[in-house]
């Protein structure tokens, strides 16, 4: 037997104003497109915003659904569109950020387990990383300089 370690980095910006500055416009992309999300039964809002290599910014927000399973995650929603309108563009940064309505989110809220599957998809496609930046309403800013990064051991279609 043989063990296996697996490490991951990351980099914590203290808050937003100490981000790149293209990437502070992207975060605020994300919480514009945070406010425009439909969230009646979590009470979740979510917001996500990419920057393209062609100098677009696509953003979504997580849609919710009365039959819950139906709804879709902010992520999905902006990378989904992303692919479906601009399918050769490559996916240079992700920011995301998050908001309880029933408490002050402060931590950075990663992007879900399905999320880093579907963000993962594009990554590997490309072959190119995407940065990934997340937030809660204010405060720290955690970047993660490729999906990968945030899904070792990941499902890839070469197994296929
Ligand atoms: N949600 C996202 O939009 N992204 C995530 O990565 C985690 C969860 C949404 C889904 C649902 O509308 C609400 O947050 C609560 O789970």
């Amino acid at each position: 037997m043989k063990e296996v370690k697996i490490e991951t980095t990351l980099q914590v910006y203290d808050s937003i104003s100490n981000l790149p500055e293209d990437v502070q416009q992207l975060m605020n992309s994300a919480i514009e497109a945070r406010n425009n999300a439909y969230s009646p039964y979590s009470k979740f809002d979510v917001g996500a915003a990419i920057l393209l290599d062609n100098g677009k910014v696509i953003s979504g927000s997580n849609q919710e659904n009365a039959s819950y399973p139906s709804g879709l995650c902010a992520e999905r929603t902006a990378i989904y569109y992303a692919g479906a309108t601009y399918p050769k563009a490559k996916m240079l940064k992700m920011a995301l950020t998050a908001s309880s309505q029933n408490q002050q989110t402060l931590k950075p809220i990663p992007p879900c387990g399905a999320c880093r599957q579907a963000i993962a998809e594009y990554e590997i496609k490309q072959d190119n990383p995407i940065e990934i930046y997340f937030m809660g309403v204010k405060g720290k800013v955690v970047k993660s300089k490729s999906l990968a990064n945030l899904l070792p051991l990941v499902f890839e279609s070469s197994v296929l």
